[in-house]
């Protein structure tokens, strides 16, 4: 991994753990437990739970003493413009000699993109300086963490679905994905690609539109359609 922080085009950025960050996760546990109402999905029960990550977050940044490598790694994650404002959290543990992926995002700010990207850049970075696979425990129920995950290139772990529960509580199945850098790296550039493509066609689209505006104007002016835009 190389030094933080470090960022992605649009603004997100990645960075270390500090003290400060007590507070607001303690905060997102509280909201995460209002929202399932089951405190074994979340990984922060109180504000104890809170200090325990911020400091494995501290502590994790650096390298073991007898290896000289980072096997975990925890970051923040957050806007450039407004570093000290945790969004929530991304990082890397080692269980039975795979490194596995964990990341949440703050319940308020869930469903903008943040978990995609902050992955994203994470494994950007991770795969520019490890070749190691990374693995995560993908629950069946969630639609989110899946979503991220394939969306990277990640793909199940044949046969390992409906192993036994690690985590109390949580009803449904899991499966281990396994994410190589050959997957990531062919996901990210069928997505870069398709992105091209639409941006091809809606610089097309608009370049039509504008002949159509010259062969007959006036044309009247509307906003509809354009509001799944502005979420
Ligand atoms: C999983 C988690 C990190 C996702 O973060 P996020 O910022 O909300 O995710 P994004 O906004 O980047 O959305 C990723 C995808 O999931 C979809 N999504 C977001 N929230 C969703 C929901 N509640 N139900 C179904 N799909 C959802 C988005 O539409 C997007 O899909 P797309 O790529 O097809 O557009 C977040 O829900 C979370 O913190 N959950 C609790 C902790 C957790 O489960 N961690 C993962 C353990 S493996």
């Amino acid at each position: 991994m190389v030094d933080v922080p470090i960022y992605d085009k649009d603004g997100l950025m990645l960075r270390n753990f500090t003290k400060a960050d007590v507070h607001a996760f303690s905060e997102i546990s509280k909201r995460e437990k209002e929202r399932y109402a089951n405190p074994g999905i979340t990984q922060y029960n109180d504000t104890v739970d809170a200090e325990r990550t911020v400091q494995a977050g501290i502590e994790s940044i650096a390298p073991d003493p007898e290896t000289g490598r980072r096997e975990t790694i925890s970051l923040v994650i957050a806007e450039r413009a407004t570093p000290e404002i945790a969004l929530g959290y991304i990082g890397l543990n080692p269980r039975n000699g795979r490194k596995y992926l964990g990341y949440s995002i703050d319940p308020r700010k869930q469903g903008k993109g943040y978990g995609f990207r902050a992955a994203r850049l994470f494994l950007e970075h991770h795969f520019a300086s490890s070749g190691d696979p990374v693995y995560a425990d993908a629950f069946k129920g969630n639609e989110a963490s899946l979503k991220i995950l394939e969306r990277l290139g990640a793909t199940t772990v044949q046969g390992d679905w409906k192993r036994p529960l690690p985590v109390s509580g949580i009803k449904d199945p899991y499966a281990p994905m396994e994410l190589t850098a050959d997957k990531f790296h062919a996901a990210m550039s069928s997505s870069r690609s398709a992105e091209n493509r639409h941006g091809k066609y809606e610089a097309l689209k608009a370049q039509s539109s504008s002949k159509e505006e010259t062969k007959s104007r006036p044309i009247p002016v509307s906003t509809r359609g354009l509001s799944h835009l502005t979420k």
